[in-house]
């Protein structure tokens, strides 16, 4: 007879010391995540050809999975903790952060009803209204925290098409009905895919999903807007949201959010602002400009996971609007009821999205801005602009390389681009090639865009651990790279 594995938790003494090891790990890991090559040079279904096909019918030691996490997994990791990342946007995560994880996994409890944790949901309140403040919102504004920008888009989304009168969409749905006008909804040519997205997953349509044209600075023109609303109201649609963005992804444009307030007010349009990345800025004075209009905006989104130094998954929703929030999402079964809830004496944090089970966000958040204080996260941002200013200088004296579009905060968009070299197939092939010439070293990771079909390098400076040191590095990683080239002589 087979023997019957002992039941119940790991031994909570292997626990202890296997914890103690982990953090050593960590802390080791993060003293020098440089020791490691930036991006992973692992090939693809390398590391599952390394893998089991079955899970293991018994127990095995942790030293063994350990081991197996050393030998298999690290070589497939790309390290977003590694100074030298600057691809994409930065996950930007933070010791104290990675303890408020810690304890978030260790408490597991569900954040959907104030019930199912009292504190869990009150301190997400109070954390978002903290948030609220470093980013200058008046107290008109009120959260709920996301597991990504997406998700916030998706629910001011939702929202305004909860607010639209009369249709009754909640109730009656879209399809089959002779009463239903085509819904509208107005992004520039430059708005993060996530936003066509939540159109895509509500029913809107992708043809519904108007693209406005944006100016030589990667901006929303108000009056494409502004025309195309009128048009799309004279031809019969309803045009209902307008998203602009602080912070675009490619370029981290910003969209001029006070003439399309304005707009959005004339044909009562819902506007949603995406600081998914830029709008952190907002925490630094000098740059609270970068919100200017916002407050005339229905709602807003903006990361800490992207840059405020807190460890994936964290995205913050604001709105003017909960109430409509709520009527677009609270949905009530039998089991869920609890006295508080039926007195409207709390919060449920349910009500405000479309996860019932909600992980405890607010606590890595809260040991974050405690940790570094606002001051000290402002100070952080502020390094990073300057030094993505500093590389931008960098670009700008160099005869062989030109920058691509303004730096209003830690993105640089840049290439290579030697004299006489104007074709633009061939500048697409000199800069992949500089890329990957880059990567290949391990000691950066920089990504790629294209600004008005033109191939753009990226290099996104977001990483707490980033100095001007890196920075440098990166500028004469470049410079060599494209000198080692030879159809850039
Ligand atoms: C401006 C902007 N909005 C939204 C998103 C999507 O963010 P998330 O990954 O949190 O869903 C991104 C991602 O980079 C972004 O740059």
């Amino acid at each position: 007879m087979a023997e019957i594995p002992p039941l119940g938790e790991m031994n909570l003494d292997d626990f202890r010391r296997t914890g103690h090891q982990l953090i050593d790990w960590v802390a080791a890991y993060l003293a020098h995540p440089e020791a490691c090559p930036v991006l992973s040079r692992s090939r693809p279904g390398e590391i599952k050809a390394q893998l089991p096909d079955a899970p293991p019918a018994g127990p095995e030691s942790m030293d063994d999975i350990l081991a197996d996490f050393e030998n298999i997994i690290m070589p497939g990791i790309t390290h977003w903790n590694h100074p030298g990342f600057f691809a994409y946007f930065g996950i930007t995560g933070s010791a104290p952060g990675i303890l408020g994880e810690l304890l978030t996994a260790a408490l597991d409890v569900n954040a959907m009803l104030w019930r199912t944790s009292p504190a869990a949901t009150e301190l997400e309140e109070t954390v978002l209204d903290w948030f609220r403040q470093m980013l200058g919102l008046s107290a008109a504004w009120d959260g709920v925290m996301t597991d990504g920008a997406s998700a916030s888009s998706l629910i001011a989304m939702a929202a305004a098409r909860q607010s639209l009168p009369n249709l009754h969409i909640r109730v009656k749905g879209l399809a089959g009905r002779a009463d239903m006008p085509r819904l509208r909804v107005y992004i520039s040519d430059q708005t993060h895919s996530s936003v066509e997205k939540a159109a895509i997953t509500l029913g809107v349509g992708q043809e519904n999903v108007v693209k406005i044209e944006s100016d030589e600075a990667f901006q929303m023109k108000p009056a494409a807007l502004e025309t195309a609303v009128s048009a799309d109201l004279a031809a019969g649609y309803r045009p209902f949201f307008v998203c602009a963005t602080v912070g675009t992804t490619s370029s981290t444009s910003i969209d001029p959010v006070p003439a399309v307030a304005a707009i959005a007010r004339k044909f009562n349009l819902w506007l949603h602002v995406d600081g998914a990345y830029g709008g952190a800025a907002a925490i630094v004075p000098e740059k609270r400009y970068v919100l200017a209009g916002v407050e005339q905006a229905d709602s807003l989104v903006v990361n800490p996971h992207k840059w405020l130094f807190t460890p994936l998954d964290l995205s913050t929703f604001f709105t003017r609007h909960p109430d409509i929030v709520r009527r677009a999402f609270s949905l009530l079964p039998e089991y869920l009821r609890s006295a508080e809830t039926d007195a409207r004496a709390v919060k449920d944090y349910m009500d405000y999205g479309v996860q019932l089970g909600r992980r405890f966000r607010a606590l890595k958040l809260w040991m974050v801005i405690r940790t570094y204080g606002v001051d000290g996260l402002a100070a952080r941002l502020t390094e990073h602009m300057r030094l993505a200013r500093q590389f931008a200088g960098w670009v700008d004296d160099s005869a062989e390389f030109e920058r691509m579009a303004p730096v209003p905060f830690s993105v640089v968009c840049f290439r290579a681009h030697p004299a006489g070299m104007d074709d633009e197939a061939a500048l697409e092939r000199l800069n992949h090639k500089l890329i990957e010439a880059v990567n290949a070293t391990g000691e950066v990771f920089m990504s790629h865009t294209k600004l008005r079909g033109r191939y753009t390098v990226r290099l996104a400076i977001g990483n707490i651990r980033t100095e001007a040191a890196h920075v440098k590095r990166a500028w004469e990683l470049c410079r060599a790279a494209l000198q080692s080239m030879p159809e850039a002589e």
